[in-house]
Parts: structure tokens; sequence; C-alpha cells
């Protein structure tokens, strides 16, 4: 007897050291950028109720600001080797960021299910992380065709829960295929920050 697993989905975390020296400078870059960005803060109102994002606003940080920059060229060859990983055929175009974002999440704060349309690799770079706060939350892709599938045991291991959080930690790099359904619960903890970005591949 043997089982197969296939179709596997595939989640890359490290901690880039390159990236991490520039934590110090990114996180006063987001806090400073919270108080410019009029417009984002509007759009946060609406969008990101109780938190700040400039997905909306200064969704290009790393063509704005030489520190995000930086973080793109510690970011690449990452995503270099998850498509290795992946065995993407690239052939023929650059798999390149094309956006790049602040998020900062007071206590209370959520960011509901949703993927990234039009992107290919996409991910997130924490910069504070306090003890507690709300984690990465992704969802089995087949999920919307499960109709009369059982719900599985509370100890089901990882690669079988319907559900996965993987914890945000200061420093800490995760990046995934950009059609990967996720949130971030509710933060139950203090204000949390991090980068997200999209890669794509046109
Ligand atoms: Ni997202």
């Amino acid at each position: 007897m043997s089982i197969e697993r296939l179709f596997p989905t595939q989640i890359y975390t490290c901690r880039p050291a390159a990236a991490a020296r520039l934590g110090p400078r990114l996180l006063r870059e987001s806090r400073q950028l919270r108080l410019d960005d009029a417009s984002g803060r509007r759009w946060s109102t609406r969008n990101y109720p109780g938190g700040y994002t400039s997905y909306g606003s200064a969704c290009r940080m790393h063509r704005l600001s030489p520190t995000f920059a930086a973080l793109e060229r510690a970011i690449d060859p990452h995503v270099r080797a998850f498509a290795r990983a992946l065995e993407l055929d690239l052939t023929g175009r650059p798999l390149a960021m094309t956006d790049c974002w602040v998020n900062i999440m007071p206590r209370g704060t959520a960011h509901g299910l949703h993927l990234h349309p039009l992107a290919t690799i996409s991910g997130t770079f924490y910069l504070k992380t306090p003890r507690g706060c709300a984690a990465l939350k992704i969802e089995d892709p087949r999920f919307d065709r499960m109709m009369a599938a059982p719900p599985r045991r509370r100890s089901a291991s990882r690669a079988n829960r319907l559900w996965v959080h993987i914890p945000a930690q200061a420093g800490a790099l995760v990046l995934f295929e950009s059609w990967l359904r996720h949130e971030v619960p509710a933060n139950p903890a203090g204000e949390r920050v991090s980068i997200s970005f999209n890669y794509g591949w046109f």
C-alpha cells in the first residue's frame, strides 16, 4: 500500500539576515508613512478598520524609498529559490516585485480572507510582532470543492488540516503562491507591523 501526496501547497519561510538589518529603518519609515499618507489613512478607515495599510495609496514602496528597494534586493533571491522549488518555468519574462506596501495592525484589527489576483508569488516580511499577535491563517485551496467532506480531527497533522496558522515573527519572511487564500484574524496583542508584496510574471 502507498499514499502519494499530490498537488502540495508550498509555503516558504526563512529569516533573511540582509532584510533583518533593514528592520529598524523599515519600521521608522512605516510609521512616518502612516503620519504622512492622509489618503492611505482614509483608505484604511474604509478597508482596514482600526489599522493602517498603504495598499490603497503607496503600494509601490520599493520604487519610492531606498530602504524598501534594499528590502526588495534582500527578498529577490528567496523568491527565486521558491520559484525553483515550485519548478515554475519562467522562461521569457522576469519574475519581479510589482507591489510593496506597509501594514500596521493595532489590537483588534483584522484582515479578512483574500487572495492576490494578477500576482504570481506574494509574501510578507514581519517587522514587529508582539507576543501572542495574530498569525497568518491560510485556507486549504480545495475548500470550495469539499461538499460532503467530513471535518478533520482536532489532532490532525498540519498537512491534513483545512486551515493552518503560520506564526508572525519579526525578521521572518513568508512566501506563498498568490492564489492561496489567507487572512489575518483580529489581532489579540499589541501593534503588529509587516510589509507585504507581490511578484508578478507577465
Ligand atoms: Ni494578503
